[in-house]
């Protein structure tokens, strides 16, 4: 369970989120939007531990997240799944060997690697595309590798910041789909859109911030 409580940022004089608080059981899907500069990725950013708050908590689970040190980040880290915008797929390596990564560096066995690579590619729909290059893909496809590198340490939470960014309406919908399946398997999903189509499709629940405040909070919701 994710649980914020008065949560403020402030940057200078601008206060980026302004008493934050909700709470996300697991297993839920819940889309954040609100317009460009409403504090979207700074409340990403505070969930995953990258950046100090100033006032309120943030736990998941059982990290206090707000006030994580060096090596409980690490030890968070490995229980989430974060994808942004920009994939940043490593060029000399192939869609399997993208995905591959994570799990060779933390150690494990290969043949464990590569049941555990090839099920989240099928996962994600890239099982013909596993020897491809990601110059040789498609943004969406792109995306789609850069989704299966996050949940192959089967994280139990996913965050995505502005996933379909970079991608046009036919990958803006094939992705969302992908979002909707990764959540059916069980999978906590935190998605940061301004997207609205991918939101109207989903219909789940939605939290608006304006300004750094929430300003409103539905089930099964569309954009509005
Ligand atoms: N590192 C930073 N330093 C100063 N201001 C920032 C910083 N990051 C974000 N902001 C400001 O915080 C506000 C919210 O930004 P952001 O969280 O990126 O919004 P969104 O993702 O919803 O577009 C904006 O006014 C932005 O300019
Ligand atoms: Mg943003």
């Amino acid at each position: 369970m994710i649980v914020l409580n008065g949560v403020t940022k402030k940057y200078g004089k601008n206060k980026v989120l302004d008493d934050i608080s909700f709470k996300v059981q697991g297993g839920e899907f819940v889309s954040l939007v609100g317009e460009a500069g409403a504090g979207k990725t700074t409340l990403i950013h505070a969930l995953i531990g990258a950046i100090e708050i100033d006032k309120g908590e943030i736990t998941v689970d059982d990290y206090k997240v707000d006030s994580l040190d060096y090596n409980k980040i690490q030890a968070y880290r490995k229980r989430i799944g974060i994808v942004f915008q920009d994939y940043k797929l490593l060029p000399k390596k192939t869609v399997f060997e993208n995905v591959a990564f994570a799990l060779e560096v933390a150690g494990y066995e290969n043949d464990f690697i590569k049941e555990r690579t090839v099920s989240v590619l099928k996962l994600a729909g890239l099982e013909n595309l596993r020897n491809n290059f990601p110059r040789q893909l498609s943004g969406g496809e792109q995306q789609k590798t850069a989704i299966a590198r996050a949940l192959v340490h089967a994280p139990e939470l996913l965050f995505a910041d502005e996933p379909t960014g970079n991608l046009d309406h036919e990958n803006t919908d094939s992705l969302a789909r992908l979002f909707q399946k990764i959540n059916e398997g069980g999978t906590t999903v935190i998605l940061a859109t301004h997207n609205r189509s991918v939101v109207d499709q989903l219909k789940k629940r939605v939290i608006r911030l304006e300004k750094g405040r929430i300003v409103s909070d539905k089930e099964n919701s569309g954009y509005n």
